[in-house]
């Protein structure tokens, strides 16, 4: 079975073809990354653009790959994005066990959460269920108890921006299988099986926007989109030092650093200045102009976990950050000295194939909604339903990290 996860970014559009084996190995086939210049803080901006790069990076997948996309896993970003987690409640008659059927009917009333007109939900994922006041429960289907309750994380999006973003991937010929927002994409992409026993922090830096999710046990239980990115700190460098954007660019990824204790003191920058003339700025200088920004970002998202679920320190494990501006080096440093907490960079893994291909940063969401495809449980959107209940059964339960995401998966819909 083949799967496209289409990725739009604000600085690059992604596509990845994935391979789903019979035997559940996902193995990367193609790949194909152009530059982005349609989308503003991860919103599209330019449709024909848009259009454009979307079907440059799906013809350079499909040349590696050897096959041909029809339809794409869509990630959709930008701090349009609204989540919130919402409370349903089902009444169990007495004497029956909970049923399936008793489950939709408390995850429905969650999905009835009043959202803005403006927004279009996007996801209803599960996090835990309560029967009669006992928390922590994982699938209470079979269990006894006249009360059944559920917190469900919902994901919306808007729909002006959405429209868009539908229109310029309709306009390069592609099918939609599936909105996924890309807060959840770059967790599956780069959470490993260990990190499903934890609550991860997982940041996603990109170009124009950073995602903010937290993941607990595995499931999404906070997501938030920051309108900050790499390209602010870009940004900063070039009105600071007067220099045009692509030379502030090439310098930040030369010679950037997040502390200044990490450039060497020694190392003073020739830049080329807007009008022509030559400029230096010491290594360390360069590391103070791009710090304030990082940190911003960060307090950003520390505020944003804060107030959905409390002192960040306190309720999460490990911190992943991941994007393309991951790489900024000492990113992961600072974060630690701002968090507390123990932080790592967040490559995609688990998968087989084109693999030094895609273990970037810059991939994460791209790779996570190949993983999302692989996970969805029947492709033909007909007879959906009736199917899903057949190979639900059939799925060995609680095998692995993957097994489960899949179980949770299979809920959604
Ligand atoms: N080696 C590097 N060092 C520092 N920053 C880098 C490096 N490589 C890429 N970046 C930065 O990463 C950002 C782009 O990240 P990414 O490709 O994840 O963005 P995107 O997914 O297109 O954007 P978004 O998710 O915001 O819509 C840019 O700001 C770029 O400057
Ligand atoms: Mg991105």
């Amino acid at each position: 079975m083949i799967i496209a996860g289409l990725d739009v970014g604000t600085s690059k559009v992604t596509t990845v073809i994935g391979e789903l084996a019979p035997d559940g190995v996902l193995d990367i086939i193609g790949e194909g990354t152009v530059p982005s210049q349609g989308l503003k803080r991860g919103v599209v901006v330019n449709l024909e653009r848009t259009t454009e790069a979307i079907r440059q990076s799906v013809h350079q997948a499909e040349r590696v790959a050897g096959v041909k996309v029809e339809r794409v896993m869509l990630g959709v970003g930008g701090p349009h994005l609204r989540s919130v987690t919402s409370h349903g409640l089902a009444a169990i008659r007495r004497g029956q066990s909970i049923s399936e059927a008793d489950v939709e009917r408390a995850i429905e009333q969650a999905k009835a959460y009043p959202f803005d007109a403006e927004l279009e939900l996007l996801h209803a994922l599960p996090l835990e269920f309560k029967v009669d006041g006992q928390e922590g429960i994982r699938d209470p289907v079979g269990m006894a108890g006249v009360r059944l309750e559920v917190d469900v994380h919902l994901v919306a999006a808007g729909r002006g921006p959405l429209a868009n973003l539908r229109r310029a991937v309709e306009e390069a010929g592609l099918e939609i299988e599936a909105l996924v927002a890309q807060t959840l994409a770059s967790g599956l992409g780069v959470l490993s099986p260990e990190e499903e026993h934890m609550t991860v922090l997982l940041l996603d830096i990109g170009g124009g926007t950073t995602d903010v999710a937290v993941f607990r046990e595995g499931r999404l239980a906070h997501s938030a989109v920051l309108p900050l990115g790499g390209d602010h700190v870009t940004q900063d460098i070039a009105q600071l030092l007067k220099i045009p954007f692509e030379e502030a660019e090439r310098v930040k990824r030369k010679y950037g650093a997040a502390l200044p204790e990490l450039a060497d003191p020694e190392l003073v920058l020739e830049i080329n200045q807007e009008g022509g003339s030559l400029g230096e700025v010491p290594a360390p200088e360069l590391a103070r102009i791009i710090r304030p920004r990082l940190r911003e970002i960060l307090h950003l998202a520390r505020q944003s976990v804060d107030e959905a679920m409390g002192p960040l320190e306190i309720r999460v494990n490990r911190v992943i950050l991941t994007g393309g501006a991951a790489l900024l080096r000492g990113f992961d440093l600072l974060a630690r000295q701002q968090y507390g907490l123990p932080v790592r960079l967040g490559k995609p893994q688990g998968v087989s194939g084109l693999t030094d291909v895609v273990a970037t940063p810059g991939h994460a969401t791209a790779v996570g909604l190949v993983r999302y495809g692989s996970t969805l449980p029947v492709r033909a959107p007909e007879p959906r339903r009736a199917q899903r209940r057949e190979k639900k059964e059939e799925a060995p339960r609680g095998e692995g990290f993957w097994a489960r995401l899949k179980e949770i998966l299979n809920n959604l819909f």
